[in-house]
């Protein structure tokens, strides 16, 4: 029988996380959850409702009150840069995170019929939402090569931006993300670290799938 196991992989914005964890549930059919969607939907429904982010009270209302299953996690409308500046401004309320943790330890302890693992990826996975996750990845890239993949994204979703303006969000953003009280960004001590600045997204899947068949070998 094969091992049920659970991945954890925190990285900075545009780092390539997402296109890994992705590459990796469907190469080994674990269950996938990118908790980032989470936080920029609550950044949706925020704006949605005209609530000031920086009214935290109000914040945690709106979102104590939803039920996130409802929620369209495909609107490509969370992929905008706004929604994730706003995500990362109100990310730093500690009741908030609280709220969503409920929804990712679910997601990561239900039963997923037909599937092997999980995969959760964010920024707080291997040292808050799943310190006991069996292989964890923390993924980076120099500010340069991410701002030129983020750039490239929004383009092909349409959104006309300047780089620029993409660098200087994804700077303020590492530093948000990174610094605050509650939950930072930072490499669990456990992490498997993967730099992703020289590499293809095919060749930062072919490592990570190394390191998880050697485990299952274990
Ligand atoms: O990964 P992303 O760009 O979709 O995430 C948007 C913001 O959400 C990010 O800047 C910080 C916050 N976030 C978080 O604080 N913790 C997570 N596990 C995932 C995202």
């Amino acid at each position: 029988m094969k091992k049920h196991i659970t991945v954890a992989i925190d990285g900075n914005a545009a780092s390539g996380k997402g296109t890994l964890a992705k590459k990796l549930a469907e190469y080994f059919n674990y269950a996938y959850l990118d908790t980032g969607k989470l936080y920029r939907a609550s950044a949706f429904l925020i704006k949605e409702k005209n609530v000031d982010y920086e009214d935290v009270q109000e914040v945690i209302n709106i979102i104590k009150e939803y039920n996130f299953y409802d929620f369209n996690f495909k609107d490509n409308l969370l992929k905008s840069d706004e929604i994730g500046k706003l995500a990362s401004l109100i990310s730093g309320y500690k009741e908030l995170r609280q709220i969503l943790l409920t929804y990712q330890r679910k997601f990561a302890y239900k039963h997923h019929h037909d599937k092997f693992g999980v995969i959760l990826d964010g920024r707080d996975i291997g040292t808050v939402v799943l310190p006991d996750a069996n292989i964890k990845f923390f993924v980076t890239a120099s500010l340069e090569a991410r701002t030129e993949r983020r750039w490239k994204e929004l383009i092909s979703l349409g959104q006309s931006t300047i780089k620029r303006h993409v660098e200087k969000d994804i700077r303020d953003r590492d530093k948000r993300d990174s610094n605050r009280k509650n939950s930072p960004l930072i490499a669990s001590q456990d992490a498997i670290l993967i730099d992703t600045t020289k590499l293809e997204a095919n060749a930062v899947f072919l490592l990570a799938q190394k390191h998880i068949e050697e485990y299952l070998l274990t």
